[in-house]
């Protein structure tokens, strides 16, 4: 039996952790001044995360434009030092990992980028594009260019295709041999950041299939991001729900979609289109103010400041242990702070306003 049926039979909850992220920050300074240059403020992207990932799952990651979803992406695969917290892969802090030991965990490593157009360099043919990692790992004399024809098959491409130019091909394509080019290093997690957003919904579905598929046969973990919950109830065992830096819940699919305890996690369920008209007309929409506020100046106490005075109270419905745990996600879920900010902290606000 190979090793990914193995692991296949053992289920999800009882699968050892991958990942581990526990307090992360990332926050980008802005800078004045051209020749004495002075920091006056701070992006705050990502701002105290803690989440993890087991073996074999697939965690979404949803929010909205700007919510810091790509920057937790790239904080993971280390293409952005932390500003502070850790991250750990298999039990091992890779926080501060360096030279040859940061390649290694590269290794382990990939990405499948939203914009199947920008992110393949269109002077490199398919062949080149594929195989690179195999080159820079210094595998392409063992039979590289047998893989590469291997990998295109597998994500449903035809071997002849490593001749050509990215140019030639269309958007789903192309979003094909992006992932072929994440596969060829056989990584343990691949970072999905909105892999199917820029594709029409055919060609969306099959790439989601195709993923499934992928991470039945290779025992792949995922951490899928998308700003669209529908796709992500598809693909996803859990969901994090993130909004100005901050995860606001983390939750089992089904749990999260069917009570949703945060009230921003219900505005943006509340947008999910049902395919039933009758249903649809009798649903109540939540829907929230303005923009999202920018995270070099976000709001103090909760950051969750767009939310209708009307929307659900949390308390209400959930089941305790969720409001605890979501709590502990976001704690300005307690109480709405006042004007000048004066909330009375530890107590849950007692009406059904939102807390915001
Ligand atoms: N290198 C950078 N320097 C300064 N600010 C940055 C940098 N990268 C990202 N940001 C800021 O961090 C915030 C989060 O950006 P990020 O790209 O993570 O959002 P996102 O959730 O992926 O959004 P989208 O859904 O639009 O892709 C944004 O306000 C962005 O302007
Ligand atoms: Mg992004």
């Amino acid at each position: 039996m190979s090793v990914a049926t193995e692991q296949a039979q053992v289920p999800r909850r009882s699968r050892q952790e991958l990942v581990r992220v526990t307090d992360l920050v990332k926050h980008f300074p802005i800078t004045l001044g051209i020749v004495f240059r002075r920091q006056v403020g701070a992006v705050q992207a990502v701002d105290g995360i803690s989440f993890s990932i087991r073996k074999g799952e697939t965690l979404g990651l949803v929010g909205e434009s700007g919510s810091g979803k790509s920057t937790t992406a790239r904080l993971l695969l280390r293409l952005l030092d932390p500003t502070s917290g850790r991250v750990e892969l298999e039990g091992e802090d890779i926080t501060a990992a360096s030279g040859s030991r940061l390649r290694k965990v590269r290794q382990e490593m990939q990405m499948i980028f939203q914009d199947p157009y920008a992110s393949l360099d269109p002077r490199m043919t398919v062949r080149d594009i594929v195989g690179e990692p195999l080159v820079v790992w210094n595998r392409w004399k063992n039979g590289g260019a047998a893989r590469v024809a291997e990998l295109l098959e597998r994500v449903g491409l035809h071997p002849d295709h490593a001749n050509r130019f990215p140019h030639e091909f269309s958007g789903g394509q192309r979003q094909r041999i992006g992932i072929a080019r994440a596969l060829a290093l056989q990584p343990k997690l691949i970072l999905c950041d909105e892999p199917v957003s820029a594709l029409d919904v055919s060609v969306r579905a099959q790439i989601l299939n195709l993923l499934a598929g992928l991470q039945r046969d290779f025992d792949l973990t995922y951490l899928f991001i998308s700003h669209d919950l529908s796709v992500v109830r598809q693909v996803a065992d859990r969901v994090a729900v993130m909004y100005l830096g901050k995860l606001v819940e983390v939750a089992d699919r089904d749990e999260l979609y069917r009570r949703p305890v945060h009230p921003y996690t219900q505005a943006l369920v509340s947008a999910v289109p049902i395919p039933d008209p009758i249903k649809e007309r009798k649903r109540q929409h939540i829907v929230l103010h303005g923009d999202i506020p920018s995270p070099a100046n976000p709001p103090s106490g909760c950051r969750a400041t767009r939310l209708p005075a009307t929307s659900p109270s949390p308390w209400r419905s959930s089941p305790r242990r969720r409001v605890a745990q979501a709590m502990r996600a976001a704690p300005g879920i307690r109480g709405r702070p006042g004007p000048t900010g004066s909330r009375r902290p530890g107590r849950p606000a007692r009406t059904a306003r939102a807390p915001a």
